[in-house]
């Protein structure tokens, strides 16, 4: 960092405009003098180099990349790092202390950067911004200029006052518009109202159409269906956070699917909090009459002609190349809430080729009492009744999980049903958390009374028993042969400790090969050693070596 600002870069003004948008006019042109000097005048307006720091989940990714697309539309460009920007935009998680945490330890360094550059300017959006907490951001965060809830992101250019760059390219209205149809609503969790308008699902497709999201792999995309989230699990900020679901316009999706088959891209991701509720808040047509309802538990919702997720999926991949293979060969989804897995879901991931053998369903406890508390609306029993029949009708697929441990109340032998269950399903990956009570959520009036010792030891019993579990679901690809999308190339010591002892090493690459990785249909992660003009394509490997993270393979001529 330079002790001082550049001198052409101005200090970006912050407009904190609350609404509408796209009122704002761009700040005031500098005065005018003698107008035969303007040709010698620096640019009227130099435009910041930016940074976005993205923490979370895929959505946060997602998100990051179209805020990081319309700062490009605007003429703005990237920074190497947060140190070199002008702008830096942070993008935050909540979903547990130590999240939050990671951002607001920065503040201290965020203020430094600010005194050598008084052109920084700081903005942070993501999960942490909820309009119910704006009083308290300035204080947790006192380095940041302008706080933007998730939902206003698509207002980031605008209110940094920078849509005038835009309007010289021709997209101001563009980026922004769609914004007059928001909707306005709610979400209710316990007696507290959460929800708050949010535009994302209308903006998103103007975005795509401008080629405003800068993606940030040119091989996998992410493609946001439903934003939100109307469950009500009692520890979960998310709901606060992101307010009710809203479900994307089923054409707009299929749609942005085709042009990214278009663009060459091999795999897609469906992205949402719970996207096995996609489109039940869309208007019912005639062209989705046979869509019936069907709600597995809870509370019962006219589902009847909307699409749903197996229609969209089914819709996606009927997209085909002109030899009748799927346009986009791997279509993935997340997040699954057990709730809402239907039949027709299963169904569909069954007779439609593109969708990868691989479900990520979110278990959280493995004792009834647990996730009753929890408000997670399904029992063990349900949950497993949903999985041995997406098993059957989907042979082989991998399935990960969340797990919360030491949540609220949870005794020693709660825990204990967790590690049974564990052993019961045998999944492929298991993402474990310690409990974090997060203020707000109705299980932050719960006693937090799990000793932070036992969750540790809880956290760690429950890693060793999925290690082993893992290793062992690994070590059935030993020997088979099977598809890998390379996806990059990695340095060298990524891979030697993905393969467990006894496993053998990483083979050094041969002369004109790199060390590369990917994955498989099933989500596993690979290692392997090929050209990089690999990176992209789908290559065939043989599994040589299993460890309890990874594959390790090697191509065979396809
Ligand atoms: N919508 C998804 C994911 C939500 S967040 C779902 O329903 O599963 C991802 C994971 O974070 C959750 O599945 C849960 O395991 C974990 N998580 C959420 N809130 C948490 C909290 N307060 N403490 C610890 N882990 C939490
Ligand atoms: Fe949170 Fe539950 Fe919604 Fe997932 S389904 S985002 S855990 S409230
Ligand atoms: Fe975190 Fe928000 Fe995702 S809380 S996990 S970034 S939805």
């Amino acid at each position: 960092m330079t002790d001082l600002a550049p001198p052409h870069r101005r200090p970006l003004p912050m407009l904190d405009l609350s609404a509408p948008i796209g009122v704002a006019g761009p700040p005031a042109a500098p005065v005018s003098g003698d107008v035969r000097l303007d040709e010698y005048r620096p640019e009227a307006r130099a435009l910041p180099r930016f940074f976005v720091w993205t923490l979370g989940c895929q959505m946060n990714r997602s998100d990051s990349e179209e805020m990081a697309g319309r700062l490009l539309a605007a003429g703005c460009q990237p920074a190497s790092d947060l140190e070199t920007a002008d702008l830096v935009v942070i993008n935050t998680c909540a979903i547990r202390e130590q999240a939050e945490q990671k951002v607001i330890g920065r503040q201290g360094q965020l203020r430094r950067l600010k005194d050598t550059n008084p052109s920084l300017r700081v903005v942070l959006t993501g999960c942490s911004v909820r309009e119910s907490d704006r009083a308290g951001l300035g204080k947790r965060y006192p380095a940041v200029d302008l706080f933007l809830r998730p939902d206003e992101e698509p207002e980031l250019v605008d209110r940094l006052g920078l849509a005038s760059a835009q309007a010289a390219i021709g997209q101001t209205g563009g980026l922004t518009g769609g914004l007059t149809g928001r909707i306005g609503a709610t979400t209710v969790v316990g007696r507290t109202t959460v929800g708050v308008a949010d535009r994302l699902a209308g903006t998103r497709a103007v975005a795509v159409a401008g080629g405003v999201v800068a993606r940030g792999s040119a091989i996998s995309a992410w493609l946001p269906i439903v934003y939100g989230c109307d469950k009500t699990c009692t520890y979960c900020i998310v709901p606060f956070s992101r307010g009710p679901e809203r479900s994307r316009p089923f054409d707009e999706i299929v749609t942005e699917a085709r042009a990214l088959a278009a663009a060459g891209y091999r795999e897609i991701t469906l992205l949402g909090q719970n996207v096995n509720s996609y489109g039940h808040d869309l208007a019912p047509e005639p062209r989705f009459g046979h869509v019936a309802t069907e709600r597995w538990a809870g509370r019962r919702l006219d589902l009847g002609s909307r699409p749903d997720l197996a229609e969209l999926i089914r819709a996606i991949d009927g997209l085909r190349t002109a030899d009748g293979a799927p346009a986009i060969p791997r279509l993935r989804f997340v997040t699954s809430h057990p709730w809402d897995l239907s039949d027709r879901l299963i169904a569909a991931m069954a007779e439609c080729p593109s969708v990868c053998e691989h479900l990520h369903l979110p278990v959280q406890s493995g004792d009834d009492a647990v996730l009753r508390r929890m408000g997670r609306q399904y029992t063990i029993e349900h949950y497993l009744e949903r999985l041995a029949r997406i098993r059957e009708a989907v042979p082989e697929i991998a399935i990960s999980t969340d797990v919360i441990v030491g949540f609220c109340g949870e005794t020693e032998a709660q825990f204990e049903a967790t590690l049974r269950l564990l052993e019961r399903v045998r999944y492929d990956q298991v993402f474990a958390a310690a409990y974090s009570p997060r203020p707000g959520t109705p299980a932050s009036r719960l006693p937090d009374d799990v000793p932070a010792t036992d969750k540790r030891r809880r956290l760690n019993a429950l890693l060793a028993l999925q290690e082993a579990i893992g290793h062992e679901r690994n070590r059935a690809w030993l020997g088979r042969q099977i598809e890998v999308l390379v996806d990059a190339v990695t340095p060298a010591r990524s891979h030697d400790h993905d393969v467990a002892p006894g496993e053998g090493s990483a083979a050094a690459p041969s002369a004109g090969s790199v060390r590369l990785s990917g994955r498989t249909r099933h989500h596993k992660l690979v290692h392997l050693a090929g050209e990089p003009s690999l990176v992209g394509r789908l290559a065939k490997i043989r599994v040589d070596h299993a460890g309890p993270y990874a594959l390790r393979g090697s191509l065979v001529a396809s």
